[in-house]
């Protein structure tokens, strides 16, 4: 905290006040939050660095040998399904000469470095190593790829680079029976891109989360199914997470329970959640299907975001033509996407003006002083 500029903590100390007060009283964040390098630096440290991060699901990589890219902070990495079943982090770079092993996603026997084919077991052992017959003290058993800390909890793979982070299930607790009921693992994996936008990856936290926008951002797409007085968010706040509920009727394409599901009652069949685990985890969980978000910084202005979409298993089981129906819906939520885009690059230019300053917040922006408090607690 010493090293910081007056400015910065000057910020953080509102920040901590906003936070402590009363949603009714609060504003956004100011302007330095979204454009400092150093709240960013302090951003990776105390909170990519530290917190968990999800790179996606379990159901993405369901064999052995799948695997899927990801990074925490500045540390490549990937998740990797062993032939034991577990999934597994490994460090993404080779322990030779520090090349990256792999890239995007896919499935493989064994990890081959693509520089000089160090071959690595899928637990990242170092199983093979060229010519090295000639080196002193060689031993494969010295050149293991270094593993991070990998839990599975409702469907959703969590990775964190800090020993000593609480387990997943431990700090998630609170939700568990929200999410439980819907049964995520079972979610069928229909999509997943990455992308980057120009925008601070908080901008997009806080669009993501807040329902405020909806009928008027994407009127085009969903907004209009929004029922706002259906709106339920946690009646405390949580340090690791926040969600809101909201319910889907008869006008809504997605968002209502399939006539096969026999796992949702009453008016969970119509229930959606959207839980966002701080820093860089959100999603939408109805009964139909589910798409999640997943954010890394890249620098203040830019955002690196994974986006998935799985749909649940009685509804994708009815399908007549499946692949239609993903090519559909696939479209149809980069429609969304794309209105989202637009706003979230749009505050991100807005918010360098100099006459820009921070404005009050509505209740159904909840949400948004959830993050803070979170913000407050890393940073201030
Ligand atoms: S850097 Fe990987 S084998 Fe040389
Ligand atoms: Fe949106």
């Amino acid at each position: 905290m010493s090293s910081l500029s007056p400015e910065v903590r000057a910020v953080l100390a509102r920040l901590r006040q906003v936070a402590d007060g009363p949603l009714s009283g609060a504003t956004a964040m100011p302007p330095e939050m979204y454009h400092s390098e150093e709240i960013l630096e302090l951003e990776q440290q105390r909170m990519f660095a530290h917190d968990w991060v999800s790179p996606g699901l379990a159901a993405e990589i369901p064999e052995p040998g799948d695997y899927l890219t990801y990074s925490i902070a500045d540390q490549p990495v990937f998740c990797m399904r062993g032939r034991d079943g577990e999934i597994r982090t490994l460090a993404n770079v080779c322990r030779h000469r520090m090349m990256r092993l792999l890239d995007g996603s896919g499935n493989t026997g064994r990890i081959v470095c693509p520089y000089h084919a160090w071959s690595y077991d899928l637990d990242g052992r170092l199983a093979a190593a060229n010519h090295m017959e000639a080196t002193d003290g060689f031993d494969k058993a010295d050149h293991c790829l270094p593993s991070i800390r990998t839990e599975v909890w409702n469907g959703w793979i969590y990775i964190t680079l800090d020993p000593d982070a609480l387990p997943v299930a431990e700090l998630l607790e609170p939700l568990d029976d929200l999410v439980a009921r819907y049964g995520i693992a079972h979610y069928v994996p229909v999509h997943r891109a990455d992308h980057v936008w120009n925008t601070n990856w908080k901008f997009l936290t806080e669009n993501f989360m807040e329902g405020y926008h909806l009928p008027v951002a994407h009127w085009a797409t969903l907004g209009t199914w929004m029922p706002m007085d259906s709106v339920v968010f946690p009646d405390r706040r949580h340090p690791a997470f926040t969600y809101q509920l909201f319910a889907k009727d008869e006008r809504s394409r997605y968002g209502r329970a399939h006539a096969d599901n026999t796992s949702l009652d009453g008016e969970w069949r119509s229930t959606t959640v959207m839980p966002t685990v701080f820093p860089s985890h959100m999603y939408i969980l109805a009964p139909d299907h589910l798409w999640y978000l997943s954010l890394r910084p890249r620098g203040t202005s830019q955002v690196d975001l994974r986006f998935g979409i799985a749909a649940a298993p009685e509804m994708y089981a009815s399908l007549d033509d499946p692949e239609a129906w993903v090519a559909e819906t696939v479209a149809f939520f980069a429609d969304v996407c794309e209105e989202d885009r637009v706003v979230v690059e749009g505050i991100h230019r807005g918010s360098r003006a100099p006459l820009a300053r921070p404005g009050p917040l509505s209740w159904l922006e909840h949400e948004l002083h959830d993050l803070m408090g979170y913000l407050a607690d890393r940073l201030a």
